[in-house]
């Protein structure tokens, strides 16, 4: 055998959520059957308008695509609220924007801080290029950054800082003047990880003005619909753009992601529809399960939210396992760095999946 990177060799593997084709074939089960509420995706489909776009740019994927990324990055800027020098695409959605990340400002031995519980990519991504994660902490039950605890963990090491806003797997928001004494404490990256701005309502743009070193992480794949197209972006000050445009994967955004992205981002239609579905989903779903007296549901400004099993006896092993037998796949939270065997993450489904999935649960824990 020939010889592995010793940090390769002792990294843990990122846990994923997992698919209605594995599941199916692990349970014997039809998977038109089968209710993903896994992986925070957009239970309405992709735009039609992104399905048309692909079908249609299909017959040139002999060719090699666009590298500029001229019509994306000006759709984008436009959406945000930003000049196009600001946008950063990525084409492993918006994990690769991390990876471009790591690869722009980690040495060996730089440290990162994340908050935890948070999303666990951070941590697997940085890892690789030989950052050391240093954990904050989010306060729970309360659900909110503790602040000071970022502040504390600042060294002459830091180069990057994590706030996802709204959390995952949390639901909830970080409040803006937080962020910015954050950013004023600092002269690390401060990369706030808006993935799921869109179903909050609520971003922080407007303080790239103000901040060079805030960086805005942001995806295609979760109020867009293109999960499986895997587009990211990040907004950044165009200085530092610049760099990370040096050590980006040139190719990494395809012709059919492309396509889709510029046809989603237009489909105004879509996204509003989308929104206003996930939001009312939400609501309906986060009355329901708080009605189960066994179960201690977080509010969520997302479209997932955090659930506390322990009540029902149960770990979130056992349950996650039992919903899956019945053909539901709900994250089983275990291995977020900051939370214990007892929780488990559900994305917002449609009407009808929610529902199932309120009976199947009863059913479950009794
Ligand atoms: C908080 C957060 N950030 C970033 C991502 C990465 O999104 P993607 O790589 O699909 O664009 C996710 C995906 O679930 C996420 O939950």
């Amino acid at each position: 055998m020939v010889k592995i990177k010793k940090m390769v060799e002792e990294l843990d593997p990122y846990v994923p959520g997992r698919s209605i084709k594995e599941i199916a074939e692990e349970y014997g089960l039809n998977p038109d059957k089968i209710i993903k509420l896994g992986s925070n995706e957009n239970p309405l489909g992709p735009s039609p308008q992104a399905v048309e776009a692909v079908n249609e740019e299909s017959k040139l994927m002999h060719r090699y695509p666009e590298v500029g990324l001229k019509e994306l990055t000006s759709l984008v800027a436009l959406y945000s609220g930003v000049s196009p020098s600001q946008v950063i695409l990525g084409g492993d959605g918006a994990d690769e924007i991390l990876d471009v990340l790591g690869k722009t400002l980690i040495e060996s031995g730089d440290e990162f801080i994340v908050p935890i519980p948070s999303y666990m990519y951070y941590e697997f991504t940085l890892k690789i290029h030989g950052g050391v994660p240093v954990y904050a902490s989010w306060d729970l039950p309360e659900n909110v950054l503790n602040v000071d605890s970022v502040l504390d963990a600042i060294t002459p090491r830091t180069r990057m800082i994590f706030l996802c806003t709204p959390n995952n797997p949390t639901g909830a928001l970080i409040d803006k003047e937080d962020i910015k004494t954050i950013l004023e404490n600092t002269d690390a990256l401060v990369v706030v990880d808006e993935a799921y701005f869109e179903f909050s309502g609520v971003n922080n743009v407007d303080l790239l003005a103000g901040y060079d070193n805030l960086f805005i992480l942001r995806t295609f794949s979760k109020i867009l619909g293109l999960a499986g197209m895997r587009i990211g972006y990040g907004l950044g000050n165009p200085e530092f753009i610049g760099y990370m445009k040096r050590v980006k994967p040139v190719f990494s955004l395809t012709r059919l992601s492309q396509v889709a992205a510029v046809a989603s981002i237009n489909d105004k239609g879509y996204i509003e529809k989308s929104t206003s579905f996930s939001v009312e989903s939400r609501d309906y779903l986060y009355e329901e399960l708080s009605k189960i007296s066994q179960l201690d549901v977080f509010e969520s400004k997302a479209n997932y939210m955090l659930v506390d099993v322990r009540k029902t006896g149960m770990t979130s092993q056992t349950l996650a396992e039992e919903l899956l037998k019945r053909g539901v796949i709900v994250r089983d939270c275990r291995s977020f760095h900051g939370l214990d065997d007892y929780w488990i993450r559900v994305s917002v489904g449609t009407l009808e999946e929610d529902e199932r999935f309120i009976d199947v649960l009863k059913q479950v824990i009794g």
